[in-house]
């Protein structure tokens, strides 16, 4: 075993992480709470106090705790939840519910029902069958609903198919078709509980261009025309989702907020003032962007095995399991030995994660000095969809996640038990 003792270990927002995996055991998710809060304050500088008649929701199913509804909500900006259990964290942590937007391709009617009993801000309308939903819960609750209507602009991102999500053949949004969405407009406009207050577009996640947003703006700006012409309806928000890309690896080419959000807020105005038509209020959604570089995830180095003149793979005590990302989208992540920050690599090894899949790859060639059973590693940029997308599979715990604060690192998530991943059997017989 190494003596971890006599290496530099890696720091991570002014903590040692060795130390963390010491006290805390791995895997462990770490986030930062310093840099998800300087996230939301860019949001602020360079986006909310730049341009008029502009707001800015988290998309919690990034990462979505009740803490981080706290944070969130003293930073001042909304929540994109797009299920039940999202919403109901919201509202257990008291987040301000006139700031919530719920999303959701197939949302249920207890869901809707949910969120209009407890007044949500903005209802994001993805089906035609939604108005039909949102009136009849409505008119029983004598509520009025707020809604945007999702539109699938016909523009896709350049990003993996599985997070491209504004082309015309996709499962969100109503299609741009004009009897579909004019159907929707009138729809909702005719109807006593609903106030359609303009439309909605995600064009996809992880983008480091801002092309495909500013295509989709063109398209629904020209909704907007044509609706005010044929309906005299006048769109008075915009919301252009989120997905601005952050840094996994050194291939990614990282662009600052205002990259997006400024050429987002140069395409509304000049294309409304083309069409002559008043500027909406914007709407970002960016999920990613505020929590995926606040994160890491430390993991214990097990079985190393060299297969001569092959690869050698080293094995950590998670994985899939609490990162599907790599399984899932083929996504890249950088990682350190963190209690050897100060060897110089001098090989390569695969990480590879502990389930019965040879899809559980972490991290394939990684650069790393001599590693061997007992190392410390970080993975870095995982505080997105990571503990949001984490599963039991192959019975495996869970990792507790613990919140690095100015006063100390805080259990913000137990680690899961044997026992609880019991807690919810019964056994007939
Ligand atoms: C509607 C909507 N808004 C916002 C987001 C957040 O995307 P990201 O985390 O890439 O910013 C998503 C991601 O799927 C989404 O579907």
């Amino acid at each position: 075993m190494v003596n971890i003792e006599q290496s530099k270990s890696y720091k991570f927002a002014g903590y040692d992480t060795v130390e963390l995996a010491k006290k805390y055991g791995t895997p462990l998710y770490v986030l930062s709470e310093e840099i998800i809060r300087s996230r939301c304050r860019e949001i602020k500088t360079d986006f909310l106090d730049k341009h008029k008649n502009t707001k800015a929701a988290y998309a919690s199913k990034a990462f979505l705790t009740m803490t981080m509804c706290k944070i969130i909500e003293s930073e001042g900006l909304g929540l994109d939840v797009v299920s039940g259990g999202e919403l109901y964290t919201a509202i257990k942590a008291g987040f301000p519910m006139d700031k919530v937007m719920l999303h959701g391709n197939n949302k249920s009617y207890d869901e809707m029902e949910m969120a209009i009993a407890n007044d949500v801000g903005r209802i994001i309308v993805d089906h035609i069958d939604e108005l039909y939903m949102i009136e009849d819960i409505a008119a029983r609750l004598s509520k009025t609903v707020k809604i945007l209507i999702r539109v699938a602009p016909g523009v896709g991102g350049n990003t993996h198919k599985y997070i491209t999500t504004g082309q015309k053949d996709s499962k969100f949004g109503i299609p741009l078709a004009k009897e579909t969405i004019d159907e929707a407009v009138i729809k909702a406009m005719n109807s006593r509980h609903i106030e359609l207050m303009g439309f909605h577009f995600h064009v996809g996640s992880n983008l480091f261009e801002n092309d495909s947003y500013i295509a989709a703006i063109d398209v629904v700006m020209n909704l907007y025309r044509r609706l005010k012409d044929d309906f005299g309806f006048i769109a008075k928000e915009i919301n252009t989702g989120g997905g601005f890309g952050i840094y996994y690896t050194k291939n990614d080419s990282v662009k600052p907020l205002k990259y997006y959000t400024d050429s987002i807020m140069k395409a509304i105005e000049d294309k409304c003032k083309e069409l002559e038509i008043d500027i909406p209020t914007v709407i970002i959604e960016p999920g990613r962007w505020i929590v995926g570089e606040a994160g890491i995830t430390l993991y214990t180095i097990g079985a190393v095995k060299e297969i001569p003149d092959t690869r050698t793979y080293a094995s950590v005590d998670g994985g899939l399991p609490d990162n599907p990302r790599p399984a899932l989208y083929s996504a890249k992540y950088e990682a350190v030995i963190a209690n050897k920050y100060d060897h110089k690599p001098d090989r390569k090894v695969t990480i590879a994660g502990k389930c019965c899949e040879s899809g559980d790859i972490l991290i394939w060639d990684l650069d790393v000095p001599q590693i061997e059973r007992g190392d410390i590693l970080a993975v870095l940029s995982t505080g997105a969809y990571n503990y949001s997308m984490a599963s039991n599979y192959n019975r495996i715990p869970r990792p507790a996640v613990l919140l690095l604060t100015k006063d100390g690192e805080k259990i913000i998530v137990e680690r899961e038990t044997y026992d609880d991943l019991l807690s919810k059997e019964r056994v007939p017989f």
